[in-house]
């Protein structure tokens, strides 16, 4: 068994953003309400969090434990980014769409045309189980070092069982050896292949008679999406998909309304979903839906600011409705490749109109609660588990107002520091 972490005594932070509240998601007001201590101090003792408090009020414990001294020097301290929708494991990049898309063309032209997610299928379907999870390797320690803790991971470049089982199998290769927790998702209907062409409801049975019965023999997710949109599967296949998926315990969460409106949100609503992630065509009555669900709203603003367009979701009318918006990366090579969480929120505000608050709870707490996992992680309160970041700036906005840098100096996972550039 591994050895417990040192105790640890973070001192002198100019904020201690500890996003502390009720165990329920933020909406509304609430959203921007981070629970900051100045001049705060926290205590680890192994995995977890032990006290928080002002540095003065921790002071004399942190002597009597014995603690490690981390002194923040004034910078701000809070809990580590809960990326809560990744498309991790792919094997290149898609530079050539995005210069085509430079030129003119649209992504859903680029996918008819066979770019896209198709292209991306071919290129898994050559790579080896070790050549992408070394990719994906190289990638997490870039999350790592941009302040994130916990990432979910979604298959999907498959397209095709033998396919989606070997992407689901890198992640517990991925697991071991590295700090990061990767949640498993099943992306069970992302684009229809080239060989199911006229056959989609073939394709839907296969997904749902054996891709989700091997998925879940073998263990390897905890939850199943489906991207629903035009151009991608129908509400239909995606309600029969989502109901297989329960047989097994795979927890729905669904890409809605990102290209088109299709009544894919309010089919998240209807299934429980544990997310709905982009909403970019939302309409008042789906605002109202999610609002009144548990569905967390996740705005992934990457993949706008890399298509190119104008229109971003609607976030500002989402939280004066009362959902529970999280904010999260979408890194794939298609339409989000940033792995950068802190520029996610100079996106929330800047384009979407969210505060810097709102958007550092939405990265965070909002994130957990999407991922289900709000009791051990996305706020820094005594008890839940050690996940923080120090970052280079004394004031909380500052992380989206200085953009497209990397605040974090400092990385600690389970009460372990795990990246770390302080002098
Ligand atoms: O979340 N919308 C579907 N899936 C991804 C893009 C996939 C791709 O183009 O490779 C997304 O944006
Ligand atoms: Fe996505």
């Amino acid at each position: 068994m591994r050895p417990s972490p040192p105790r640890l005594f973070f001192r002198n932070a100019a904020q201690l953003i500890t996003l502390a509240g009720p165990p329920i998601p933020r909406r509304g007001v609430e959203l921007g309400e981070l629970g900051i201590i100045p001049r705060g101090g926290l205590l680890t003792q192994g995995e977890t969090i032990l006290r928080v408090g002002t540095t003065r009020s921790l002071e004399r414990e942190a002597l009597r434990v014995r603690a490690e001294l981390m002194d923040c020097q004034g910078r701000v301290v809070m809990p580590g980014f809960v990326d809560s929708h990744t498309h991790l494991i792919f094997a290149d990049s898609r530079v050539n769409d995005y210069e085509l898309r430079l030129h003119g063309k649209t992504y859903e032209e680029i996918a008819r045309g066979g770019g896209g997610i198709q292209s991306s299928a071919q290129k898994i379907a050559k790579a080896s189980i070790l050549s992408l999870a070394q990719q994906a390797a190289r990638f997490l320690d870039q999350f790592v070092a941009h302040g994130t803790t916990t990432v979910e991971v979604k298959s999907g470049y498959g397209l095709d069982i033998a396919q989606e089982l070997k992407i689901l199998r890198v992640i517990p290769m991925l697991q071991t050896g590295q700090a990061l927790e990767l949640v498993p998702t099943l992306l069970a209907l992302h684009a229809l292949p080239s060989d199911f062409r006229g056959r989609s409801a073939q394709y839907v049975e296969d997904v749902v008679t054996r891709l989700i019965p091997a998925v879940a023999k073998q263990k390897l997710a905890e939850f199943i999406d489906c991207f629903c949109d035009r151009g991608a599967f129908s509400v239909e296949d995606c309600r029969r998909v989502f109901a297989a998926g329960r047989e097994f315990e795979l927890t729905p969460r669904i890409h809605a309304e990102q290209l088109s409106r299709t009544g894919a949100a309010r089919l998240g609503v209807r299934c429980g979903a544990a997310s709905a992630d982009h909403l970019d065509k939302l309409l008042p009555a789906d605002i109202r839906a999610l609002a009144q669900s548990n569905v967390v709203a996740t705005l992934l603003p990457g993949a706008n600011f890399h298509l190119g367009l104008k229109q971003y979701p609607p976030a500002r009318k989402l939280i004066t409705a009362g959902a529970a918006v999280a904010l999260a990366t979408d890194f794939n090579p298609g339409t989000s490749p940033t792995v950068n969480m802190q520029f996610i929120t100079s996106l929330a505000c800047t384009q979407m109109r969210m505060t810097p608050a709102e958007a550092i709870a939405a990265s965070t707490i909002n994130g957990a609660w999407a991922l289900r996992r709000a009791a051990r992680i996305g706020s820094l309160e005594a008890r839940k588990q050690a996940d923080l970041i120090v970052l280079d700036v004394d004031d909380y906005r500052e992380i989206p107002y200085y953009f497209a840098v990397n605040h974090c100096v400092m990385t600690v996972k389970r009460g372990r520091i795990v990246y770390s550039r302080v002098g």
